[in-house]
């Protein structure tokens, strides 16, 4: 049968194959010893969690990030909070790992299709509980890196600290700050010449093409749907392809290493601290999408009963579904706001 949602099962995933992985990666997660749970909301009595812009955020709000991931990184491999579980989230549902339940020889895939928005929030959502948790911090909230507004668009200075948890040595050097961001960074990796200046105008401009001119439908700003039994990628929405894939090679090593490991390539990408503050602010535009683009989500079925796995805070294995992260504020966080400078930034 072809059609209905997109279902995950720990049971269908293996080790993944291809040319573009190392031999001997293996990235699904441990095995549970239930059944996973459904999903339920927080406690409406909660305290909001309000993740910052990095630029703005202060000393200790990033300390505060930092001393998360040190305490992830501190975990054994086999705790599903560990940071090198949580890693492995990513390269699970971006390899292959995950087969389709009924279809074995088909893909799970939560990029180029309309999954990457509601797949990547839940990631983050169980990924900043986990945080706030070992941080004994139930109000802590990850820091976004805010690469659409100008004061945003160098790599926030905490994560090109050497001696930071949050460094990942495999990063282009030359894209160190106070390197602008370019968000239309060619693949090719031939730096444009730029002024500064320019670099903004023409950053800004993308921004306002991606998520306004080019967005107006969920189909062109989510992306394609994807179906049980289809094959995987049908194609990505706006956003995903730029800024967010350029950002990712941007902030990756291709002149090192032939994928842009660890943020260029998709089985490594989690690896790199760098990667929830990212994926915060795409998180962001999706909202910003809906609320100042007048965007209108999917109503497909399809689409809100799609579910993916994840183990939150207690290691409890929960499944999630699309339906579930559509509502912010009943997730219990929210974005501070950092001005919209691109919403009329037409050429
Ligand atoms: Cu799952 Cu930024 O990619």
């Amino acid at each position: 049968r072809v059609g209905g949602p997109i279902v995950t099962d720990l049971l269908q995933c293996r080790k993944p194959e291809g040319p573009d992985f190392p031999e001997d990666l293996q990235c699904c997660p441990p095995m549970p010893t239930s059944e996973p749970i459904d999903f339920t909301l927080p406690d409406p009595s909660e305290p909001l969690r309000t993740r910052r812009p990095a630029h703005v955020a202060g000393a200790e709000y990033m300390a505060k990030y930092e001393r998360a991931i040190a305490l992830m990184k501190a975990l054994p491999r086999s705790d599903p909070r560990s940071f090198y579980q949580q890693a492995n989230i990513h390269c699970a549902y971006c390899t292959g790992a995950y087969r389709q339940v009924g279809h074995p020889e088909l893909a799970v895939q939560v990029h180029f299709s309309w999954l990457f928005f509601p797949f990547h929030r839940a990631y983050l959502y169980f990924f900043e509980r986990i945080a706030g948790k070992l941080l004994g911090d139930p109000g802590f909230a990850v820091p976004f890196w805010s690469w659409d507004v100008p004061e945003g668009m160098r790599m926030p200075l905490q994560f090109a600290n050497a001696s930071s948890p949050l460094y990942d040595q495999m990063r282009n050097p030359w894209h160190a700050p106070p390197k602008l961001v370019d968000l239309d960074y060619a693949m090719d990796v031939v730096e444009n010449n730029y002024t500064d200046d320019e670099q903004i105008k023409h950053n800004l401009w993308i921004m306002y093409k991606q998520m306004i001119s080019s967005a107006p439908l969920a189909s062109l700003f989510h992306g394609q749907p994807f179906r049980a039994g289809e094959a995987s990628k049908p194609g990505a929405g706006t956003v995903e392809l730029q800024p967010h894939n350029l950002m990712h090679v941007w902030v990756g090593d291709l002149l090192s290493y032939p994928n842009a490991e660890d943020m260029g390539a998709y089985y490594a990408a989690g690896r790199d601290p760098i990667f929830y503050t990212h994926h915060a602010n795409i998180d962001r535009l999706w909202d910003v999408w809906r609320s100042n683009g007048k965007g209108e989500d999917f109503t497909d079925p399809d689409w809100l009963d799609s579910s993916f796995l994840f183990y939150d805070e207690e290691a409890r294995l929960v499944r999630i579904t699309v339906r579930d992260v559509l509502d912010m504020d009943k997730l219990r966080y929210t974005y501070r706001g950092v001005g919209l400078p691109w919403l009329d930034a037409r050429p």
